[in-house]
């Protein structure tokens, strides 16, 4: 099969949504900077579907419990497992939502089989990336916010939350080639993924984060939404 096809990028904005994605190593503080974005686009009024990779969907969950509580997976058929969950998780949540006009948050996308099977795993980047817009019909998030802070935050962070799963349990060099990958991909496609530091008061990353959602809203929604997204945004600060 010549997954090279797919690794051209998409038509531009072909669905009248806004696809946000946050990325990152383990224990970042995606969960809580989507948690406050997630806060501000409801005080706008704004239709949005909050979602996850692996497991935003009911086979995803299956897929995510055979990858993170299951045995040992090889390479390979990790990064394939990755890729069905995406595929399931594209076609019945997220393009189905965008075609709605709504904003889709996902807690993971693409990038992250491309930092973690491609590079930290070594199947080789472009593969994997390829593999992922097979598997999604070549859909790219409109912005990616890649969370960045030195492993040693994140270790720290997710060894406080309790029980670590298989990825959180690798050697600290997998979370620094990782980290090194994802900043990699930033500086590859700057005009998609904003490298926001993670190692400050939630405060101000979220305050970061809403400031590049709005610029996007600016570019691509409408002037009803940026109205309301600017004056959520105000009364938070
Ligand atoms: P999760 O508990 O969601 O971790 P986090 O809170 O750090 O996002 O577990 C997802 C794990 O799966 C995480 O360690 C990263 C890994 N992962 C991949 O290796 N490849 C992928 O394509 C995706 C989406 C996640």
């Amino acid at each position: 099969m010549n997954l090279s096809a797919f690794a051209s990028v998409p038509p531009a904005h072909a669905h009248p949504g806004l696809f946000i994605s946050f990325e990152g190593g383990d224990g970042v503080g995606k969960t809580t900077q989507i948690e406050r974005l997630s806060a501000l686009l409801e005080a706008a009024h704004i239709e949005f579907r909050r979602t996850r990779e692996p497991g935003g969907t009911e086979l995803g969950a299956q897929i995510r419990r055979l990858l993170l509580h299951g045995g040992q997976v090889s390479p390979r058929a990790e990064a394939l497992l990755y890729a069905a969950d995406r595929a399931h998780h594209v076609a019945t949540v997220v393009r189905p939502a965008l075609g709605r006009g709504e904003v889709v948050l996902t807690d993971r996308y693409l990038d992250s089989s491309v930092a973690y099977q491609g590079a930290a795993r070594a199947l080789g980047p472009q593969e994997v990336r390829d593999l992922s817009l097979w598997a999604t019909d070549g859909l790219l998030p409109d912005l990616t916010i890649l969370l960045d802070a030195d492993p040693a935050v994140g270790s720290a962070r997710a060894g406080a939350r309790g029980c670590r799963d298989r990825l959180e349990r690798e050697p600290d060099a997998f979370h620094a080639a990782l980290r090194e990958e994802f900043l990699v991909l930033a500086r590859q496609e700057p005009e998609r993924i904003e490298v926001v530091a993670a190692d400050r008061p939630v405060e101000e990353v979220a305050a970061e984060v809403a400031g590049l959602v709005e610029r996007l809203i600016s570019a691509r929604g409408t002037s009803a939404q940026l109205k309301a997204f600017r004056a959520a945004a105000r009364l938070e600060a």
